[in-house]
């Protein structure tokens, strides 16, 4: 079953990726070389509690922060860590914020310092990939028209489409059905109707595709060790079109 939201759920969801979103603002002022992603992960869980938030990873499923931080060849869910940024590196800061019972999810990959052309062309490509999806989350089309347009842009860059993890629909619970594939076939799979609410969230590897898993059971890393980048948004399909509900103004 894919629920659809009201508009009264759809608002109260906004108003959670509105903080969401500022709070990725906050954490790209502190983005630079000798900050420690521990330090954002504190800042973020005292933020969102002043502004009447909880961080809902934090205890998901045993996910032991607040934040996910992975860093460089980590694709996802990287642990938040100790040991200070440096210049050059990349970072996605991933996070779920519930704002009076609603809950919106985003993630956004951020440059530590100056970076070279190489890694900005990983994140302009990757973040571009994500509003190709977003284009094609209105009612009637399928889900398979956004995985195809973001995978046939990112192969067209030679990046390549994680596949071992997926957008989804969040609603009352982070992942609800259905799984957002960012590769496929368009015209397959289930259709997109308005009221759905959706998460987009490509992660994009510098070489191959595959992931490996970390012995903590969380992080995934690329098997090449190249580099990875992930920018995510919380989309409500609604009929004047797609809905972003964690847009950066
Ligand atoms: N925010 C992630 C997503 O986009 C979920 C992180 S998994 C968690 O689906 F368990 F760490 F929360
Ligand atoms: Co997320």
């Amino acid at each position: 079953m894919i629920s659809r939201k009201s508009e009264r759920e759809i608002t109260l969801m906004h108003e959670a990726g509105k903080l969401l979103a500022s709070t990725h603002k906050e954490i790209a002022k502190m983005m630079k070389p000798g900050i420690t992603t521990m330090e954002i992960d504190q800042f973020v869980e005292k933020y969102l509690a002043k502004h009447g938030a909880t961080a809902e990873q934090k205890g998901y499923q045993g996910y032991p922060y607040a934040t996910c931080a992975s860093i460089n060849d980590e694709i996802c869910h990287g642990f938040p860590r100790n040991e200070p940024l440096e210049e050059g590196d990349i970072v996605t800061i991933d996070m779920v914020v519930k704002l009076n019972g609603a809950l919106a999810d985003s993630a956004w990959s951020y440059a530590v310092g100056e970076i070279d052309d190489e890694k900005q062309r990983l994140l302009n490509v990757t973040k571009t990939s994500l509003y190709k999806g977003i284009e094609q989350a209105v009612p009637g089309n399928r889900v398979g028209d956004i995985g195809h347009a973001i995978q046939s842009y990112v192969e067209g860059e030679s990046f390549s489409v994680v596949r071992e993890f997926t957008g989804h629909g969040i609603g009352e619970s982070m992942h609800e059905e259905p799984s957002i594939l960012h590769y496929g076939l368009p015209g397959k799979g289930p259709r997109l109707k308005e009221g759905m609410v959706i998460t987009i969230e490509p992660m994009v590897n510098g070489g191959a595709w595959q992931s490996k898993m970390d012995d903590n059971g969380w992080t995934a890393r690329t098997i090449d060790g190249e580099l990875s980048a992930q920018y995510e948004h919380t989309i409500a399909i609604t009929k004047e079109g797609p809905k972003i509900l964690t847009e950066q103004e």
